[in-house]
């Protein structure tokens, strides 16, 4: 007898009616009548699960005592049947039943049960709350989302490169790094100070020097002192890189991988993001089809502090030109005023990095982060500062040490031409596209201030 997946039986339906099959899964739910047992079997190569009819007056198939044991949440079993036309929709295909074997038992204290569990109960069993529709839906989704990423990076000439874990230092000087240490080994294990990355540009800028347009995709590491909805120590992002591009030609590239990635996953995952829409985000999917249909706005920070004070809000923090765009009011920007994904565009240069070009107006400089409604800023991004004389002055402005960045100034003295990028965080993206509002929701294992599960 043919071992099949859910999944495969469900995308050829047609070639498996009448056919005995035997798959195997995980019981999401059971129900019974009088004459009927029903289960649903979910083996994770579908969303949705399949349905198991048990005829009860077939009991010299199936014993009376195997069913009761099948009519548990978690238990693995393995059914053999016939493949019919379900009952209810004659798209899907359903599986009578005519033998069934307990795989494995699950102990009566399992936590996931038929009752709704808040999100706040499933943060404490991270290792089970994967077996969750919302968990099964959200890692769908991440899986199309970071291959819809990488079909974007790859149909546009951009090289993946991976860039280090362990860096020499706090590359964006943002002194939120988490030291690396080998405790037993006799002084600095690497010759100095070590630690985990907090964004891989500074080395996507030295490949894109060579190959032009890259960008990475892993593991990035703050050790941020704010227990927010929307910060975790450790999270996923993606950062391009592309030389011989101004900050027009970057945002175009953002956006355009944004739309492309929203389309992508709405392609893939429709029973997915019907979930999300049903459950957490009503008018979710037509909502980000507009998104992907539709221009985004581009406001000059300028502009965005005249539109926040003219806004009647009280904010907790005051709004002046030159202060930086705190969530507050981020969130009023897109989710009030645009009510669509905005790029804030030419910040001043004193609330942000050192790399960043610097305008002719000697106040601000060529970057952008693109704020969306109910997350705030998904994306940061800029035209990097190809000028050396005025990259030095800037950084002995800040007073850091040059010694710790050599390398990055040689790009500026070998060919040094106009080049820019973005950084991406994937679970930011992940909370936009499925309306969870808790980055920790996001995430297998959140790790955070005081969270290590
Ligand atoms: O704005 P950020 O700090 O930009 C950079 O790191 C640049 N080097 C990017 C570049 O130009 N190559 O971070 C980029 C994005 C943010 O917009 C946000 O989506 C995400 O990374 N991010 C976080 N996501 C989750 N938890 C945190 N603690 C995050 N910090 C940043
Ligand atoms: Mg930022």
């Amino acid at each position: 007898m043919e071992q099949i997946t859910i999944e495969m039986l469900k995308s050829k339906k047609d070639s498996y009616i009448g056919k005995t099959v035997q798959v195997t899964g995980w019981v999401k739910n059971y129900r019974e009548s009088k004459t009927t047992s029903f289960l649903e079997l979910n083996d994770g190569s579908t969303f949705k699960p399949l349905q198991i009819v048990i005829q009860k007056e077939d009991q010299h198939k199936i014993s009376a005592e195997t069913i009761n044991a099948a009519m548990h949440l978690g238990v693995a079993v393995s059914v053999c049947g016939m493949v019919v036309s379900a009952y209810h929709n004659a798209d899907d295909a359903e599986i009578n039943a005519e033998k069934i074997t307990i795989i494995g038992e699950c102990a009566s204290d399992y936590p996931i049960q038929k009752k709704k569990t808040s999100l706040e109960f499933l943060r404490t069993i991270p290792h089970l709350r994967m077996r969750t529709n919302t968990f099964m839906a959200m890692f769908r989704v991440r899986n199309a989302l970071s291959m819809a990423i990488h079909h974007f990076f790859q149909d546009h000439g951009y090289f993946y490169v991976h860039t280090p874990l362990i860096t020499g230092g706090d590359a964006e000087g943002a002194g939120e790094s988490f030291q690396v240490v080998a405790p037993d080994f006799p002084g600095d294990f690497f010759g100095a100070p070590a630690s985990l990355t907090v964004s891989g540009q500074l080395e996507a800028e030295e490949a894109a020097m060579a190959l032009g347009r890259v960008y990475t995709f892993g593991p990035t590491f703050r050790a941020e002192n704010s227990n927010t909805t929307r910060h975790a120590a450790e999270f996923w992002m993606i950062e391009a890189e592309a030389a011989f591009t101004d900050i027009h030609g970057i945002i175009d590239v953002a956006r355009e991988m944004i739309k492309s990635i929203i389309r992508e996953v709405l392609a893939k995952c429709p029973d997915e993001m019907a979930f999300f829409d049903h459950f957490y985000e009503k008018g979710l999917v037509e909502k980000l089809r507009n998104v992907a249909d539709n221009a985004f706005a581009e406001v000059d920070y300028t502009e965005a502090i005249e539109i926040l004070k003219k806004s009647g809000k009280t904010f907790k923090y005051p709004v002046e030109w030159g202060v930086d765009l705190q969530t507050e009011h981020e969130r009023y920007l897109t989710d009030e005023y645009f009510k669509k994904p905005v790029f804030v565009v030419n910040y001043p240069r004193a609330v942000k990095a050192f790399y960043m070009k610097q305008n002719p107006d000697g106040k601000t400089v060529a970057a952008t982060d693109l704020l969306v409604p109910g997350v705030g800023e998904i994306i940061g991004c800029s035209e990097r500062e190809a000028d050396y004389d005025k990259l030095i002055t800037v950084m002995k402005d800040r007073k850091m040490n040059l010694d710790n960045y050599t390398n990055y100034l040689d790009l500026r003295r070998f060919g040094s031409v106009s080049h820019s990028g973005f950084g991406l965080g994937l679970e930011r993206m992940l909370m936009y596209l499925t309306g969870i509002s808790n980055i920790r929701d996001t995430q297998l294992h959140p790790r955070a201030v005081g969270e290590l599960k």
